[in-house]
């Protein structure tokens, strides 16, 4: 079974079963059989955050489990509940288009529902967990459904729980969110604050948020429509407050921000750029034009050719500024 429309990156590996599941009851029965129970398994939502290195000789579980709904909430928050096969843009939207306002700083991220929490996906200033209210799980070695809070998930910078323990397994069914009733616009980050001014926009509506979020993605980042990629293919790196200081005496324009805990978060696309790669190609693999950070699939990619590439730029990130870079997809 192909899975390159199974992948944002469009690598053309393939599995050797494929189930498709719509329903968390549908997910319970495979899972119940324990000749698909033994099989190696990939769970897939919609692949935007994978790296395939080669063939699957287990099971390809696509989580397509669809539905959306206003729950009751609280005084403070509105919560929503959406199955994991949701897309996430559109989850976005439909949320936007009711008056649940809250999620538009992280429009068109690709990917679903579902796979949100896992890498607690996040964009300018705001991340899954800010919104987070609880999850669904199924756990396969108890054939359970579990309920998830936040403190469960352990979020961290696009980590979770899921990441941590891959080996346990958890496969997410649907996630509610808490949705400030008190909605203010988040214009933490610079370049959205920037995107808005330019505008003349000073107080916007959420969906005017969502829209300029948009526009500047589309002006940095490859749509995986048009081009594989699996956006940031780096984390951007924590150092201590010592090593940024030691590398700032060197690099006086590095980029980097300063964390509550006196870290010092660089940007990874910054680092990789300096080193030249921007815009260069080995072989069908590349380092995107307007971003450093992407790594694009130039037609008939394997992810081995993908690999290489990550492995040359992070050599010559570690000589130069003595920094690993650690990717952010999951190599499979
Ligand atoms: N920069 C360069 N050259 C480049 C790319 C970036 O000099 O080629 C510099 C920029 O000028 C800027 C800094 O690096 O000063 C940071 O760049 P940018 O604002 O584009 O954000 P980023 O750190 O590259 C992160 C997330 C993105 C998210 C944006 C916006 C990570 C790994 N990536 O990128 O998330 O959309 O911020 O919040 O945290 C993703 O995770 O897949 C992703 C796209």
């Amino acid at each position: 079974y192909s899975l390159r429309s199974l992948n944002t990156f469009g690598i053309d590996a393939k599995a050797a079963n494929y189930l498709r599941v719509a329903s968390a009851q549908q997910l319970q029965a495979a899972l119940a059989d324990p000749a698909l129970a033994a099989l190696p398994r990939l769970v897939l939502g919609g692949g935007s955050n994978l790296l395939l290195t080669g063939d699957f000789p287990g099971l390809v579980l696509h989580i397509a489990i669809q539905g959306r709904k206003v729950l009751e909430g609280t005084a403070t928050h509105h919560h929503v509940r959406a199955a994991a096969g949701e897309n996430w843009h559109q989850f976005v939207q439909w949320t936007l288009s009711h008056g649940l306002d809250g999620l538009e700083n992280l429009s068109l991220i690709p990917g679903t529902v579902g796979a949100a929490p896992i890498q607690n996906i996040g964009a300018y200033g705001a991340e899954t967990k800010d919104f987070f209210h609880s999850l669904t799980a199924y756990d396969p070695a108890s054939g359970a459904l579990l309920e998830m809070s936040a403190a469960h998930c352990r979020f961290g910078y696009r980590d979770s729980v899921f990441k941590q323990e891959a080996q346990r397994g958890l496969i997410i069914v649907d996630v509610t969110f808490a949705l400030p009733r008190a909605w203010q616009a988040n214009l933490r980050y610079a370049e959205l604050a920037q995107a808005l001014a330019e505008q003349g926009v000073d107080a916007p509506s959420a969906q005017q948020v969502a829209d300029a979020v948009i526009a500047v993605r589309r002006r940095k980042l490859p749509d995986p429509a048009d081009i594989g990629n699996a956006g940031s293919f780096f984390k951007n790196p924590v150092v201590s407050g010592a090593q940024c200081e030691r590398l700032l005496e060197q690099f006086p324009a590095l980029v980097h921000h300063r964390q509550a805990d006196g870290s010092e978060k660089l940007a990874a696309g910054w680092l990789i750029d300096q080193c030249g790669w921007k815009g260069r190609s080995l072989g069908a693999a590349g380092v995107y034009e307007k971003q450093a950070l992407v790594l694009v699939n130039r037609g008939g990619a394997s992810g081995a050719d993908v690999q290489r590439l990550a492995q040359a730029i992070q050599a010559d990130v570690e000589a130069r500024f003595g920094v690993r870079l650690e990717p952010e997809p999951v190599f499979v």
